[in-house]
């Protein structure tokens, strides 16, 4: 091990010069294994796919950053890939669209449900046939929904039809399965005002938006559609995992793609606070402990390292140390988290001997008073390599 040498690429208003000069520095690098990348749509048609991605919003997300990271992502190059932390599933889906084997991993339930259901599957589409069964009536009186979550979430019919959906999905299997399942999920996710589930008066956020005036019925069918449309083959064969990423057995991918979460240096980065619904809903409520005592009737808080700041730096080397074999480790991280750029440049030096940083600006709003309430934020990737 050997201590990191930082290339550093400073951040500039215009992101587009600054992804060039990136790209400059990457060309150079010995051990760029670009010309092994098997991909043979462009890079406008491959984030034109990823694009397509049914959107789910998801705290971290980074559908925004595509572009970013298929430069990045190419310009490394290779054939495997693992995205350790995929929340949406739609980093993993680029890498697929890219042309690499990818291993997807979320120790949440619903992230690698969707991951299947997209990443791994590469042919089997939910037919009309099943969706018409689990829009018709249903298939026993099962009632644990409508009755366990009355008057926190969702008008009554909604309510219903999460019931006698799922009396339907417990009868299929596969990746069908898995398509019904994440649609219905990201059906909850788009009715729900702002897509959380923190709260339980729907009335506070309600903008008209017709995410919110259709029915649970109604997104269904749409929800469906959209990702039985982004079904497709690479070639290859990936994989989706559901657990921790110290447990991901696939250790030296030429790339290793981590998205932690951001211990944040206030506030809290709770993935199940904000998403219990959707992620009991993925397993109908099985084999998960709803906390009575709460009023959004959330599940039990999952501990993650990644999430305090007493453990990040623990946790970020830990997981360095996993992917120290990977070509390289590309990691995304926030400017306006803890532990610091430079830090984050030490710890990762520890394993890669040469680590670069790209800084890519956004601007946050706060509030309606512009000048007042506006700040910039950078999102930064780090792509640690061996020279
Ligand atoms: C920032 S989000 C990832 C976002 C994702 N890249 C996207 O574009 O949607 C972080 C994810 O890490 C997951 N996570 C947190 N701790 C984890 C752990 N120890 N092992 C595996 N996944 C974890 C969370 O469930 C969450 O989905």
């Amino acid at each position: 091990m050997s201590a990191g040498t930082a290339v550093h690429l400073q951040s500039g208003d215009d992101i587009d010069a600054n992804t060039v000069k990136m790209s400059r520095e990457l060309r150079v690098l010995p051990g760029n294994s670009g010309a092994a990348r098997r991909e043979v749509l462009t890079s406008a048609e491959v984030l034109e796919r990823a694009q397509r991605f049914p959107r789910l919003r998801y705290m971290g997300s980074k559908y925004r950053l595509l572009p970013h990271l298929e430069r990045v992502f190419a310009q490394v190059g290779g054939t495997t890939a693992v995205d350790a932390f995929s929340g949406s599933g739609v980093v993993s889906y680029l890498l697929k669209a890219q042309g690499f084997q990818v291993t997807s991993n979320d120790f949440l339930n619903f992230p690698s449900v969707i991951a299947r259901a997209t990443v791994q599957n590469s042919s089997v589409r939910l037919d009309d046939e099943t969706v018409e069964t689990i829009l018709g009536p249903p298939a026993d009186d099962r009632d644990f929904i409508q009755s366990t979550f009355d008057g926190l979430y969702f008008t009554t019919e909604d309510r219903k039809f999460l019931d006698s959906a799922w009396s339907h999905i417990d009868r299929i299997t596969g990746y069908k399965k898995d398509i019904a399942i994440a649609a219905l999920v990201l059906s909850a996710a788009r009715k729900q005002p702002r897509g959380v589930f923190t709260f339980t008066d729907s009335t506070r956020y309600a903008d008209g938006r017709r995410d919110l005036q259709l029915s649970l019925r109604e997104h269904f069918r749409e929800r469906v559609a959209a990702y039985n449309a982004v079904v497709f083959s690479n070639k290859l064969r990936s994989q989706s995992l559901r657990g921790d990423v110290l447990d991901i057995p696939t250790r030296a991918p030429d790339i290793a793609y981590l998205d932690p979460p951001y211990a944040p240096p206030r506030d809290d980065n709770d993935y199940i606070k904000r998403y219990h619904f959707l992620e009991g809903l993925s397993v109908y409520w099985r084999d998960v402990k709803i906390m009575e005592n709460t009023k959004t009737k959330k599940l039990e808080k999952r501990y993650t390292p990644f999430a305090y700041k007493r453990t990040i730096e623990n946790a970020l080397s830990g997981t360095f140390e996993h992917f120290k074999d990977a070509g390289a480790i590309v990691l995304s991280y926030s400017s306006n988290a803890i532990p610091g750029e430079e830090r984050i440049v030490e710890l990762l030096g520890q394993f890669k001997s040469l680590v670069e940083v790209v800084s890519i600006d956004h601007k946050y709003h706060f509030g309606t008073h512009a000048a007042a309430t506006r700040r910039d934020v950078s999102e930064f990737l780090f792509i640690g390599r061996d020279e």
